[in-house]
């Protein structure tokens, strides 16, 4: 079975926490570009979609499904994305697509987290994957030499700009033994945006697509 096979599979199941006439929460990436199809067979159950880009709000708005503005939504029942890594706390790595800032909006304003990911994405310790910061252009230099400083290698992304008109870093050679104090201490340098690591706000839900099927694992 192909990974992407059981990203369909953990897409399909994140079906399952869609309630009726609610509002939610949809993050960026292949597993949620699955899960955005599986969707739209059951729209006219929903109310709409905040979406965490403007990929994703493209896409829902080719399945006809409607996009409403965070900020008029207000609290949503549920956010679904994907994540890069996720260990055992659901605590995760994110920002490979580069939507990161908005992920970890609409994923703050969203009462319940539901990630889906396939077995691959499962880690004992985080930092494997690059972690992506996005910056504000005329910071990266400095935000580069911070992290240096703390022993991480930061790589500018080749020809990419978010959403939100910025830069991101990603950065090698970080072992994450502490996601929580990295999160905060990553936080704090100016110029940092967002910092891709969703430590303070983990997932609540993580739906894996396996060779075997779905394993549920709650937080
Ligand atoms: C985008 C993300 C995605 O959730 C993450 O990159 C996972 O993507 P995929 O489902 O394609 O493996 O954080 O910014």
């Amino acid at each position: 079975m192909s990974s992407d096979d059981m990203k369909k599979r953990a897409a399909e199941a994140a079906l399952g926490y869609v309630e009726d006439d609610i509002i939610i929460g949809v993050g960026t990436g292949s597993t949620v570009n699955y899960f955005i199809d599986a969707l739209s067979r059951i729209k006219h159950r929903i109310e709409g979609a905040v979406p965490s880009s403007e990929a994703t709000a493209q896409r829902l708005r080719a399945c006809k499904i409607p996009v409403l503005d965070l900020n008029a939504a207000g609290p949503l029942p549920l956010y679904v994305d994907g994540a890069d890594e996720i260990n055992c706390y659901l605590q995760m790595i994110k920002g490979g697509g580069g939507a990161l800032t908005r992920e970890k909006i609409v994923a703050a304003a969203s009462e319940r987290f539901v990630c889906i990911a396939d077995q691959s994405k499962l880690v004992d310790v985080l930092g494997v994957f690059p972690l992506p910061i996005e910056v504000i252009p005329m910071a990266r230099s400095y935000v580069g030499r911070e992290l240096l400083k703390r022993g991480g290698q930061p790589v500018l992304r080749d020809n990419f700009i978010t959403d939100n008109g910025n830069l991101i870093l990603d950065v090698y050679n970080l072992v994450i033994m502490e996601p929580l104090k990295l999160e905060a201490e990553l936080n704090n340098i100016a110029g940092v945006v967002t910092v891709g690591l969703f430590a303070q706000r983990p997932a609540d839900v993580l739906l894996l697509g396996t060779v075997d099927g779905i394993r549920t694992i709650q937080g």
